[in-house]
Formats: C-alpha cells, structure tokens, sequence
C-alpha cells in the first residue's frame, strides 16, 4: 500500500510543499526526480534511496519530456507524477479587473498548461510500466472561490477539470488522475502571496475550518502518498480538499 520502490517525480521540488513532498516520499522509500526552474540537489539528497534532481520548465514540452527520459535512465520506468509547480506568490493580487495581463498568461502557462505538458510527457512511459498515478495540486482557492486573485483561483479551477477528464480519457491505460485542494500552509509562497496580510489571512481560513488549527505539510504529504499508492487502486478523477473541513466536496 505504500509508496516504497515507487519512482516519482515531483514537480516544483526545489522549495516549499514540493520539497516537503519530496522528503516525505523518499523518507517512505520512493525514488524521487525532483524537477524545478531552480536547483532541486537538496531536495534529491533529503529524499535519498538515489534520488535525482533535473532542471525543468514546465512551460517547456521537451523539459517535461527531458524529465521523464533522466527518470527512466536512472531508474528504468515511472510510476507517479506530482504536478506541483505553480505561479504563486509571484503574482500579483487585487481586483479582477486590475490584473496585469501578462499575469494572467503566466498563471495559465505554468499552473495550467505547465501540468498538460507533463502530463503528455508521462503517460507513454507510464503506459510502458502498465499504468501509474498522476497527482496535480489544486487550492481551497478553486474549490470555495478566492477571490482577488482571479488568476489564480481560475488556473487552480482548470486543475481540477484537466484532473476529471483526463481520468476518463486514462482509465483504460490503468493510469489514475487525481487532485489535492490543500488550503494554506506557510511556505515562501504563501509569505509572498499573502504578504503583511499574511497572519490575518491564516486566521480567517482557520475560522472557516471544521478542524481548528493550521494545515501543515505532513497533512498534504499523508495524502499524495495514499493516492501514488496502491490503497486508492480504485480512486480516480477526485479533488480531495485537505483543507480541514472548509469545501465540502
Ligand atoms: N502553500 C500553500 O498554502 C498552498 C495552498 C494551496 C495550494 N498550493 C499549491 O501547492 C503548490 C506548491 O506551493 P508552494 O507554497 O510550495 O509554492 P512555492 O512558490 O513555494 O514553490 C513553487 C515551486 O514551483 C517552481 N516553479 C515555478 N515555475 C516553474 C516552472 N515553470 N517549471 C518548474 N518549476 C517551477 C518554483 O521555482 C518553486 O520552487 C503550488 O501548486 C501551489 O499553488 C499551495
């Protein structure tokens, strides 16, 4: 039922929650490709078991596919995929109406059509292995409907269509999609994102919880680990909301 002996790669590893997936996973015996715009050595060396880092743009389609070809070589197949790696405390917030275009484009490019892209890269070396588990991340932002960041909520939004018809589209290949809606948890991003609001903004999303204290990462690694292993076989096209009882999907 575990994820030991898994290959994984995880995108966005160099820092915050895909580092800490990336620690998480390894610790459970997962080998890790932990790909990132920025150096992931670190990460590959916190998750062990011969972990390896890559550069990689998820933008890119042949960094994406340059991801899976440095997995396959360094460990001989793939079994799961955690697209993690988004725009988000680099983007500028405020009213619908006053995002800067070019925000919004970077949003869809990276948190969007970055998890397309790898998603195209995978599957054929997951179909080669008989099957595997893609993992995308999602938000609370999505699922209750953030607003002043509407670039952000919708990209989270499409995340979670991508993760439903892609399911559908990968069932035969015994490929599952699913999604995690995590709320806040504190990383550089949601520093930067939330900026001098920042102790305020963690509050009123406790207040909406069911569960009164702050999400941290071994809730989000609990489980992206249950859905890259083999106790959620029959579990696809899902966004389990690990927001403490916030969105009620
Ligand atoms: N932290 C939270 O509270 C929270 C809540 C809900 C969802 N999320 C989601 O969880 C994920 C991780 O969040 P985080 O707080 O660790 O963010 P973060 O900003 O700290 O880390 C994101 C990582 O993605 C990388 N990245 C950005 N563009 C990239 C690209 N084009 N190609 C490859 N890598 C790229 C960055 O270099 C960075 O290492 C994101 O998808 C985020 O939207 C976070």
């Amino acid at each position: 039922m575990s994820v030991s002996g898994k290959v994984v790669l995880i995108t966005g590893a160099a820092r915050g929650l895909g580092f800490e997936y990336a620690q998480a996973l390894g610790a459970q015996g997962a080998h890790i490709v932990a790909g990132d715009v920025a150096d992931c050595a670190s990460a590959a060396s916190a998750a062990g078991n011969g972990s390896i880092g890559v550069r990689l743009d998820v933008t890119d389609p042949g960094s994406c596919e340059a991801m899976v070809a440095a997995a396959v070589a360094a460990f001989g197949r793939v079994d799961g995929i955690v697209n993690n790696a988004a725009l988000y405390g680099s983007l500028s917030g405020g009213r619908f109406n006053a995002i800067p275009e070019a925000d919004w484009d970077a949003a869809m490019a990276v948190n969007v059509k970055g998890i397309w892209n790898c998603c195209k890269a995978v599957v054929p070396a997951m179909r080669q292995g008989g099957g595997g588990s893609i993992v995308n991340i999602a938000s609370l932002a999505a699922t209750y409907g953030m607003p002043f960041a509407l670039h952000y909520t919708t990209s989270k939004a499409a995340v979670i269509g991508l993760t439903r018809g892609l399911a559908r589209e990968l069932g035969r290949d015994n490929i599952r999609v699913n999604a995690i809606a995590p709320s806040a948890v504190m990383t550089e991003g949601t520093v930067a994102f939330l900026g001098d609001k920042y102790e305020r903004g963690l509050e009123v999303i406790r207040t909406g919880q069911s569960i009164q204290r702050t999400l941290a990462p071994a809730d989000l690694s609990g489980t992206v680990a249950w859905l890259l292993g083999d106790g959620s076989q029959f579990v696809t096209g899902q966004t389990v909301a690990v927001d403490g009882g916030t969105v009620m999907l």
